[in-house]
């Protein structure tokens, strides 16, 4: 017998509520020279009025923000308005109603999905913690990975191969960077599947080298390999997506994957601590981590588990730094209001100018391919003779942040964003020229 709770009850138990650095980068000095609460109108057609959102530092051309990404105002100043409410009485909830269910609102008409969809996590390497740890795989089947992927995707397919037995396999999408070609990195992708692959493990934008994989074509080859598979043992397209999430405009149906696991505290400025696992086939896993949502308590108090995986019951349930949490609608509502294509517009416009201009340096070897429809905003090049953690520390000086990739070997990461001007790729370009 289930027993409705009341809304002290929910309270009470916050129902209603609810870096190791993988890169290095010299800090700035950051020069605070606005507030939350002090920065400038907000314009969002004006890219100059965009980055006066930001506290960033002006003397340096930011090209790590995605790193450790810095909050524009109206995130600024929520985090502080919940922190305020908070400190002032426990019991602060905003909004009159579930946070989470707004949020996950939010969240699902910024990437053309339903809010049911959506598990709130706090990072991309919770999302798919929670996707490899909780996949249900049956005896036979098996994994595929790529090469090219970061530490979270491959050592959440390792836990998932210990926790199942599960073979894992990687393929090799490209040799050259530069050179990746979609139809080779979806034909790489096809030539490695076997016919009990359960999982196919990949992400949208590289951070190794900036390669975009045109995770459409992987979908649309996955669903002519799943005809005629029981929905049991459909190739499942698990998505590291957080390099792309924020920076490429493209929803959830563009990409057409069946799960994509994405913080909110990169390419969309969102707070930090906080992000997304998006998921259409939320049955083919179990939650691991108890969730805080009606349907974990209704299960609690009658005894009776759920009958299927919901997104609301994967969601990790525990009290958070809902300050934090809170914030995400302003990121997703200021990203909107500047408009998402119009974002990666900016980001692909000031990334290819950047690599213009690097591929016209001698010195310089650029990874990233040069077509907008093989990248976002990330440009990964090595520099002759130079490490990449040396060029970081000369560029500094130069009042170029730009950061190291954490992969063998490394190489020399920048990033363009909606905080980066045309100007500072131009600055940035000449910086590097002085590496020589
Ligand atoms: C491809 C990729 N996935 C995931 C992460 C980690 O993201 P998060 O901090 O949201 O877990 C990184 C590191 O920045 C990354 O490069």
């Amino acid at each position: 017998m289930t027993r409705p709770l009341n809304r002290r009850a929910l309270l009470g138990t916050g129902m209603l509520a609810g870096v190791a650095a993988c890169t290095s980068s010299p800090a700035p000095q950051p020069a605070a020279t606005t507030t939350a609460t002090g920065a400038p109108a907000f314009d969002p057609d004006d890219w100059e009025s965009v980055r006066a959102q930001f506290t960033l530092d002006p003397a340096y051309g930011q090209f790590a923000a995605f790193v450790l990404a810095p909050a524009p105002a109206p995130v600024r100043a929520a985090i502080e308005r919940h922190r305020a409410g908070l400190d002032a009485d426990p019991h602060y909830l905003p909004g009159g109603r579930s946070p989470d269910e707004s949020i996950r609102e939010t969240a699902a008409r910024f990437i053309g999905a339903a809010a049911q969809e959506i598990a709130l996590t706090d990072s991309t390497t919770m999302g798919l913690g929670l996707l490899y740890s909780g996949l249900r795989l049956t005896r036979g089947q098996d994994v595929l990975t790529t090469e090219h992927d970061f530490l979270a995707t491959h050592e959440g397919v390792r836990l998932l191969a210990d926790r199942t037995g599960a073979k894992v396999r990687r393929v090799r999408l490209y040799d050259d960077p530069a050179r990746a070609s979609a139809g080779r990195m979806v034909e790489a992708i096809k030539e490695g599947l076997g016919p009990r692959t359960r999982v196919v493990a990949v992400t949208w934008v590289h951070s190794s080298t900036g390669v975009r994989l045109p995770i459409r074509s992987v979908a649309d080859m996955l669903a002519e390999a799943n005809r005629g598979r029981d929905e049991a043992d459909r190739a499942l397209l698990c998505v590291d997506g957080v390099h792309g999430f924020g920076a490429v405009a493209d929803g959830m149906d563009d990409l057409g994957c069946d799960f994509m696991a994405s913080g909110t505290h990169k390419w969309l400025f969102g707070p930090r601590g906080t992000g997304i696992l998006w998921g259409r086939a939320w049955d083919a896993l179990a939650p691991v981590i108890p969730g805080f949502g009606q349907a974990s308590f209704m299960a609690w108090q009658s005894g009776e588990g759920p009958a299927e995986t919901t997104a609301e019951l994967a969601t990790p349930g525990g009290y958070k730094a809902f300050e934090h949490r809170w914030a995400m609608t302003q990121a997703f509502n200021f990203q909107t209001a500047i408009g998402k294509d119009r974002v990666q517009r900016r980001t692909q416009e000031l990334a290819t100018r950047l690599k213009a201009g690097l591929r016209a340096l001698p010195h310089v070897r650029l990874a990233t391919p040069d077509s907008p429809d093989l990248s976002a905003g990330l440009v990964c090049c090595s520099i002759d003779g130079l490490e990449p953690a040396e060029a970081v520390a000369r560029l500094h000086d130069r009042k170029v942040i730009a950061s190291t990739t954490p992969y063998v070997p490394s190489l020399l990461r920048f990033g363009t964003s909606i905080v980066t001007s045309p100007e500072q790729v131009d600055h940035a370009i000449e910086a590097v020229k002085g590496l020589a």
